[in-house]
């Protein structure tokens, strides 16, 4: 029997940090009973607002080869010191595309039930470069946008499309203004769909992107956007399904990812014990498609579809009164 033994890295952070990744744990524990030949080994790591306080310093320097070593890491929340820590993360490890995927689920409310979209952000470059300056009334952050990150993630949508059977890639732009910066990420969108005769390509320009989200999703499968573009798009795709609560992504390299919900550190409900783990359950069960474990990840997927369709035990961001352990232990039941 094969037996495979996976080093994931657990970053839980600050707020309700903690109370969502000890879930995702009990979850992927439970499955690793489960499923013969499959266990883990959780390597905890430190990071966030906390350490900060108590060291001075946001993320240990240690912690990016901890990351790199490690077989996959898992990454709940970190407070004001996002920043310094996911971003550098990210960047650092090569963790190029930012997956987030979006359907309308079970049971939650949603403005629009007909939705199934993959938004593909790329994840290193942009305004999120952090290069720029300040002065006396002023301020500038540069967008830098170069042809090999553009190249690289138009073939990762292209490729997620080809592998998901999606039919449709459309690029997210605003060359209309931004014709420097998006001139080039186009560019290379356009040359990269030559190779994909079979996926229909489009273009659409971001704000007129932003109203169709929530008018027309289901004309949508696959976007693939710049950075900033992606991080506004996707938090108002999770909106579109729901909220933050359900919503998982991944960030991905050619060597390296990391799994993490969408959603923050939530300090108005952090310690009260009612966050929605769901987020990032959903977020473990990418991590394990991404590790080739193929039907692990549809184990934690079908638990949780169980659960939000049966609408017995949810967390109040759902309309339930569930806590966060009630709702984990009702996953781990179904698994
Ligand atoms: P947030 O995502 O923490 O919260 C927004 C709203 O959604 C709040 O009302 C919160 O209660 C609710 N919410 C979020 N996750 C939930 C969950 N799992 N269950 C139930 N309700 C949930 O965003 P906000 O308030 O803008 O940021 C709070 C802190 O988190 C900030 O310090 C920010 O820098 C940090 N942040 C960190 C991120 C990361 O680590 N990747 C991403 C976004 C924000
Ligand atoms: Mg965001």
């Amino acid at each position: 029997m094969k037996m495979t033994k996976y080093r994931i890295a657990t970053i839980p952070g600050d707020g309700i940090g903690p109370e969502v990744m000890a879930s995702a744990v009990s979850v992927l524990s439970a499955l690793a009973e489960k499923m013969d030949g499959l266990s883990f080994e959780f390597t905890e790591i430190r990071a966030g607002d906390g350490l900060k306080a108590e060291t001075g310093v946001a993320m240990r320097p240690e912690t990016v080869d901890k990351v790199r070593e490690s077989d996959a890491t898992l990454f709940a929340a970190v407070g004001e010191t996002a920043k310094e820590v996911i971003l550098p993360l990210r960047q650092k490890l090569e963790l190029y595309a930012n997956l987030r995927p979006t359907k309308a689920y079970p049971n939650v409310p949603a403005l629009k039930e007909d939705v199934d979209i993959v938004i593909v952000r790329e994840n290193t470059e942009g305004l999120y470069k952090m290069v720029g300056d300040r002065g006396d009334g002023w301020g500038v952050n540069l967008r830098i946008i170069t042809k090999g990150a553009s190249e690289r993630i138009a073939r990762y949508a292209f490729e997620l499309a080809k592998k998901d059977g999606r039919n449709k890639v459309t690029a997210v732009h605003k060359n209309n203004v931004l014709d420097k910066t998006c001139g080039v990420f186009l560019d290379a969108c356009r040359e990269v769909a030559k190779s994909y005769p079979d996926i229909e390509y489009e273009e659409m320009i971001v704000d007129a992107c932003a109203m169709k989200l929530i008018l027309a999703p289901e004309q949508f499968d696959v976007l693939v956007t710049t950075n900033m573009f992606g991080d506004i798009l996707s938090d108002e795709a999770a909106g579109l399904v729901g909220g933050l609560g359900l919503a998982p992504s991944a960030n991905i390299g050619d060597e390296n990812a990391i799994f993490e919900p969408v959603h923050g550190t939530a300090p108005d409900i952090a310690g009260k014990g009612i966050a929605n783990p769901i987020a990032t359950i959903l977020s473990a069960s990418m991590m394990l498609d991404w590790l080739g474990e193929r039907d692990g990840a549809e184990a934690i997927e079908k638990a949780v579809m169980t659960i939000l369709k049966e609408g017995k035990t949810l967390t109040p961001d759902l309309g339930g009164s569930a806590t966060t352990v009630e709702v984990t232990e009702a996953v781990l039941k179904q698994l």
